[in-house]
């Protein structure tokens, strides 16, 4: 395993005949053409679809590498070490750990970042939303043709207390820009009335969460909606597929609002499969530190994330002090 510094440097080589920059991560490289993206390193190389590629990078950047383990696939993917980060090739793949082909690059999270964030730049064209279903937005592929900044800048929203209290109000959505999408047309958009007692105004609310999440115009990118100290809820709207498997370094709770999503459970380090797990509307999943998941949305639905973002959990689960299920039943 190699360190690198962690000066922000990005190292870009490039355009090839398709118009693309290729970039370099330590020993690993990527570079696209029309339809491809490869990550090559020294024991091995690998090749994803552009558009799958992009959706993944685009959670990985918005999200600062997320939670533990965002897998891109069976093979690539990043670690989170929260100050540094782990970019690794077969390292959770249990052919690749046998054949000793896998590879682990520990990078400071500046380098990674910039990097990770060119790439998706330099790679992502005009008319292509990495955030939206593949319904609402144009094509990956083909050779370079501009860009679409505005789509790959977009952060998850965070509330510092709960939506819809003073301070939290511009996260609210409204008609202006925030269109209730196609598939959540029957979503009644009424408010609930709060009546605080005098004193009380600035600290009672309540909103309508089912209209807030029908405003939403990008898929599989949890927002923060409320925070009690550690305690984050963090519903998201699903179409097509969650782009990323994650491998939790902490226990996750799931309530499927709406709808339907189908969820296929791996063991985290091999990739074993462990089950698969259909969740419909009003079903309550609690997701062990142990696995990995990826989720299939076959309509658009609503899903409320619920993670403890306590930054002491990773420690006391690979110590072995809390275990990996959140219940035994
Ligand atoms: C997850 O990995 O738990 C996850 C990520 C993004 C989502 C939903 C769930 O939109
Ligand atoms: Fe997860």
């Amino acid at each position: 395993m190699t360190t690198l510094a962690t000066a922000p440097e990005v190292h870009g080589t490039g355009p090839n005949e398709q118009g693309y920059l290729s970039f370099v991560l330590g020993s690993v490289q990527f570079s696209r053409d029309e339809y491809f993206a490869y990550i090559n390193w020294p024991t091995g190389r690998h090749v994803m679809s552009a558009d799958a590629f992009l959706r993944a990078l685009q959670r990985d950047v918005a999200w600062d590498f997320f939670y533990g383990i965002v897998n891109f696939d069976g093979v690539v993917g990043t670690v989170n070490h929260y100050g540094t980060v782990d970019l690794f090739a077969g390292r959770y793949n249990d052919a690749y750990r046998k054949a000793e082909l896998d590879h682990v690059e520990r990078l400071g999270t500046p380098v990674i970042r910039e990097t990770f964030k060119a790439i998706l730049a330099d790679w992502t064209n005009e008319g292509f939303d990495p955030f939206a279903s593949p319904e609402e937005t144009g094509s990956a592929f083909g050779p370079k043709r501009g860009e679409n900044n505005a789509a790959i800048t977009r952060h998850r929203v965070t509330a510092k207390r709960i939506v819809s209290l003073p301070g939290d109000e511009p996260l609210r959505n409204d008609d202006n820009g925030h269109p209730v999408n196609r598939m959540f047309a029957d979503v009644s958009q009424d408010e609930p009335e709060v009546h605080a007692e005098p004193g009380f105004e600035g600290e009672v609310t309540s909103f309508n969460l089912f209209a807030y999440l029908s405003r939403s115009q990008v898929t599989w990118n949890p927002s923060v909606v409320s925070v009690c100290r550690d305690s984050l809820y963090c519903p998201t709207t699903e179409e097509y597929i969650l782009p990323i498997i994650h491998g939790n370094d902490r226990a996750e709770w799931f309530v499927q609002l709406s709808d339907e999503i189908i969820w296929d459970v791996e063991d985290r380090d091999s990739g074993a499969k462990r089950s698969k797990v259909v969740m419909k509307a009003g079903d309550v999943a609690a997701m062990p530190a142990d696995i990995r998941h990826q989720g299939y949305s076959p309509k658009r639905s609503m899903l409320l994330v619920w993670e403890n973002a306590s930054a002491k959990i990773p420690e006391l689960i690979s110590s072995g002090k809390f275990p990996s299920q959140p219940v035994d039943f």
